[in-house]
Formats: structure tokens, sequence, C-alpha cells
């Protein structure tokens, strides 16, 4: 059952969103020195969980919001991860597992449990909101439009519902999330392929990214078909045959189990001109890589199988991952360590990179926002408590000045000016840098890109309060000196606070 263009295309704007704000929580995860992520698969896995929850519940999980949300998505997506490296290992393993419940076996029941329950609970909650709404007469039209189209469907049962929802669900996690990791790979490692695909993007999407901007990007689309070549993530597409065949010369009776495997011919020289190169122009209609073989047969290439069997979220993943890299790609430049060799792929049923994959992200520099970073480095919060202590010094050396009112006067200075540049002052106002979100944030929000209780944050709101205790200490604990100094850093805090309580969430 796969959706039709038109239905998928009704959830690109909810993905979208979640588009965004994974590529906005990216920031605050690279690091700024290796410009890497840690842990880029659970990062993408996140993704791909928070997208699919939009599709099937059209409800935002918080899968990277920082809180419990993330906590559970980190939980799900390890469980998903072990089922499939213990499948794989029993795969090849004795079947002893068929007969008693060895270890592994146990192992992988466990990780169902959970990973299935938890999923169940969501389609449970979401099938009780809709019958609610009609009940109430409240059901939005458009509203739940997967699950609704499901239920309204009479020859399914509540059972096939809840087991293609859950796969809708579920299977994203497994496959579009090494997919995903692969052309982020292939771009990193291809520089001349990223830059025009750079430039197409650039060319044409202006905005929002629509279902006609997408249909309009032909590199895009070549690109991600290039991927699918060289790294496909199935190991096979399976058949048992109907009717008696000859295959290769070979006869083949009909009820034979035929496995096609991608990876062979997908890589064949046969096929393929230059076949270990990631050539995504071999897919273009324009012929504009003409040497012989170049321009490959499309039926070649079935990544998500073919006819009535092939895979049934194949247009979800491709709409996932056109706007993860359209959206990665405005915003980052990507490339791959020299001294890292070829990403490999290895068998965990599916097929994953063989070692985490090192894509280096950099800002692009026409893109970049000097408040969300500067704070990062350990060398600014030394150069910020460096310049509170000049300005103490600078005060202390007023002849005039005593010394409790020297700390009075830092403390207040410190904290009237925080409050003015971190909390009144609104964009970029020194910079000519497009500014979407950035325009209506506050310095203190747009630092680390939105991403709350971060250690810079942390930092610039320890500094105000070990000041007061400072000045409180210096100035004797005298009342109207306390008074004064408590009132500027309840400045300082409160909109701090209020942030905080606001968005907990990244913005
Ligand atoms: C990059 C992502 C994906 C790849 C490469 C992929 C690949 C495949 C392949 C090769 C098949 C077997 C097709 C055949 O035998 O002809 C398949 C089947 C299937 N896939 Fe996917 N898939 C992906 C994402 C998804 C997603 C996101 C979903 C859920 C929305 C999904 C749901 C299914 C289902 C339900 C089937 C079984 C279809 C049937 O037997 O009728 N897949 N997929």
């Amino acid at each position: 059952m796969m959706m039709r263009p038109k239905e998928v295309r009704h959830f690109l704007p909810l993905v979208a969103g979640v588009v965004d704000d994974f590529v906005d929580r990216l920031g605050s995860k690279i690091d700024p020195v290796t410009q890497q992520v840690s842990l880029l698969r659970d990062e993408i896995a996140k993704w791909s969980l928070e997208s699919s929850a939009m599709v099937c519940f059209e409800k935002r999980l918080g899968c990277f919001d920082g809180g419990s949300g993330e906590t559970w998505a980190g939980k799900m997506v390890e469980a998903n991860k072990q089922i499939f490296l213990l499948s794989g290992l029993l795969k090849f393993s004795l079947p002893l597992y068929k007969h008693f419940g060895t270890p592994k076996w146990k192992e992988i029941v466990r990780h169902e449990d959970f990973f299935y329950a938890e999923a169940m609970r969501l389609v449970r909650e979401t099938i009780s909101k809709i019958r609610d709404a009609v009940d109430k007469e409240s059901l939005e039209e458009g509203q739940y439009s997967f699950m609704t189209y499901l239920l309204s469907r009479g020859e399914l049962q509540e059972k096939d519902v809840f087991i293609l929802t859950l796969s809708l669900f579920a299977d994203g996690l497994s496959t579009t999330t090494p997919a995903a990791l692969y052309n982020l790979y292939c771009l990193a490692a291809n520089p001349e392929a990223q830059e025009k695909l750079k430039s197409e993007i650039r060319e044409k999407v202006k905005g929002e990214v629509t279902s006609e901007t997408v249909e309009n990007l032909p590199y895009l689309k070549a690109c991600v078909k290039e991927a699918f070549r060289l790294y496909p993530v199935g190991t096979e597409v399976s058949r048992v045959i109907q009717q008696d065949l000859v295959l290769s010369g070979f006869h083949v009776p009909a009820g034979t189990h035929v496995d096609l495997s991608p990876s062979v011919h997908f890589l064949s020289e046969e096929h393929f001109e230059d076949a270990a190169k990631f050539v995504p122009e071999r897919w273009l209609r324009d012929k504009s890589y003409s040497t012989p073989k170049a321009n490959a047969h499309p039926y070649l290439l079935t990544p998500f199988g073919f006819g009535t069997r092939m895979c049934a979220g194949r247009r979800f993943a491709e709409q996932d991952l056109y706007l993860l890299l359209i959206k990665v790609l405005q915003k980052y430049d990507l490339s791959y360590p020299t001294d890292e060799p070829e990403l490999g792929q290895k068998y965990m049923t599916l097929l994953f990179p063989d070692r985490p994959v090192r894509v280096l992200f950099s800002r692009k520099h026409s893109e970049t926002n000097p408040n969300a970073m500067w704070l990062s480095g350990r060398g600014m919060w030394f150069t910020y408590v460096f310049g509170v202590f000049a300005l103490h010094i600078f005060l202390l050396s007023i002849p005039f000045l005593s010394i409790p009112w020297a700390w009075t006067l830092t403390n207040i200075t410190h904290d009237i000016a925080m409050f003015v540049f971190l909390h009144t002052v609104r964009g970029v106002p020194w910079m000519t840098l497009t500014q979407g979100k950035e325009s209506s944030m506050t310095h203190w929000d747009q630092i680390d890109y939105g991403e709350q209780f971060t250690a810079s944050k942390k930092f610039i709101t320890v500094i105000p309060i070990v000041l007061y205790i400072l000045t409180s200490y210096y100035t004797n604990y005298d009342s109207f000196h306390c008074f004064v100094n408590f009132m500027a850093l309840l400045l300082v805090l409160v909109p701090k606070l209020q942030s905080w309580q606001q968005n907990p969430k990244q913005l």
C-alpha cells in the first residue's frame, strides 16, 4: 500500500518544521574544535523518529528537546539498533533460538517488547483522540489525516491500522537513518558534487521549501539516487518465482526463492561507467555525463524494490531525505577528514555504515551569526571574567570611591550592561547577515543557537550570582548595598528564568 504523491506532499510542511528544528539544534551539537557531531547516527535517528511521529500522530515527541522526550527517544533508538544488530547475528547463527530462548533471542524480545509497547501506546492515544474529536464534532479537516484515512477504509480492521501505523512510525529509523548518513557522507567526500547541489539549491530554493520546489531540483534527486547506488540500505529484494524462468541462461523453476542483491549490479562496471565513483550526473536526463554506459537505465536502480510489493514508505523516505539535505546544505558546508578511509557498510539485518560517520560541518561564512557561538570557547569565559575584573580595578583606582562602592558599581554596571545587551537587543543589529528567526530573538536566546541549559548559558547565569556574593562580602553585608545589588541581580536573572520557562526546548 504505497501512499500517492499528493498524500505524501500533504505532510511536507509538518516534516519540514521538524527538519528546521533539527538543523537548528545541530548547531549546538557541532564540536567547535573538531566540527563533528558525536553520535551523528543517533541524532539523525531522533530526527527520523520525530518526523515519522509528525506524520502518524501529528504530535511532536520532543526527540531532540534535551529533556524527557529526548531521553525516551534515546531509548527507542537504542532498542531499534539492538533489534537490527541481534536479528542480523541470529540470522547467521545456529537456529537454536527456534527451539528455546537463547540469551540473544531473549535480548531481542526484551527490546521489541519495549519498542512496540511504546509505539502501540502512541497509536492508541491517537486513535482515542480521533474518536473523542469525532464524538465532540471537533475534528478539523485534514487533522490526523494519515490515521483517519486508514480508519475510514472499510476493508481495514483495527489491527491492520495498528500494523500500518507502526510500520510507518518505526521503519524509517532503520532505513531513512542510514540513507541520510550515506547521503551526507557522499556529499562531504565529493566536494564538486556538493558545490553543484548547493548552487542548484541557492538558485531554486527561495523562502519556504514546497513540494514544487523539491520537484524542481533534478541534481538533488540525482545525488540521492547515486548515494543509494553506492550505499544501498537493503541486502536483497526477494521474490518467489511464480512461473518457470530462464535467468542468465539458468532454468529457474516456479516456486524458487530468488534474491536480487543490489550491491552486485548497482556496483557493476558492466552497467555503470566508473561504478565506484559518486557521479550524480549519470541520473540526469540532459545526458551531461556523456561517456559510454554513462547514463544508466532507470530500472537498474531499485533501492526501494519494484512492483506491487515495492517499499510502501518510499515517498516519505525520499521527501524526508530531500528536505534534510536542502536545509543542511543551506546552513553548512560539509567535508570529510582526509585521514579517514572511505566509508564501508556492515550487515545488521540491513546495511549500516561500518563506523561512526565523521562528516565535518562548517557554518557557511555568510550565515555565521557571531551571537550564537562567541561564548562557546573557554578562552572567551576567561576574557569575560578578566573584563569584569578590569572594570573593577578601574573603579577601585578612582580616588574618591570607597571599596564597597567600587564593588557595588562593578556589580550594577555589569548587570545593567548584561541586561541591555543580552535581554533587550534583538537580532544581530551590527551585521547584515540574513536574519531569520534571529531577528526576533534576544542575544541570550541566540546563544548556542537557542539550545537551553548549555555550558555557556550556565556560565553566564552563574557570573552575576558570584559577583553578587563577592559584592555582599566586600560591602560587609550593608543592607543598602545588599538591596541595590540584589535588585541588579534580579534584573539579569528574571529574564533568564522566564526564557527557560517559556522555551524549555531549543527554539
Ligand atoms: C531509505 C529508506 C528506505 C529504503 C531504502 C527502503 C527499502 C525497501 C525495500 C527494498 C523493500 C522491499 C521492496 C520489494 O520487495 O520490492 C521495502 C519494503 C517496505 N518498506 Fe521500505 N524502505 C525505506 C523506508 C521505508 C519507510 C520510511 C517505510 C515506512 C513508512 C517503509 C515501509 C516499507 C514497507 C511497509 C514495506 C513492505 C511493502 C510490501 O511488502 O508490500 N520503508 N522497503
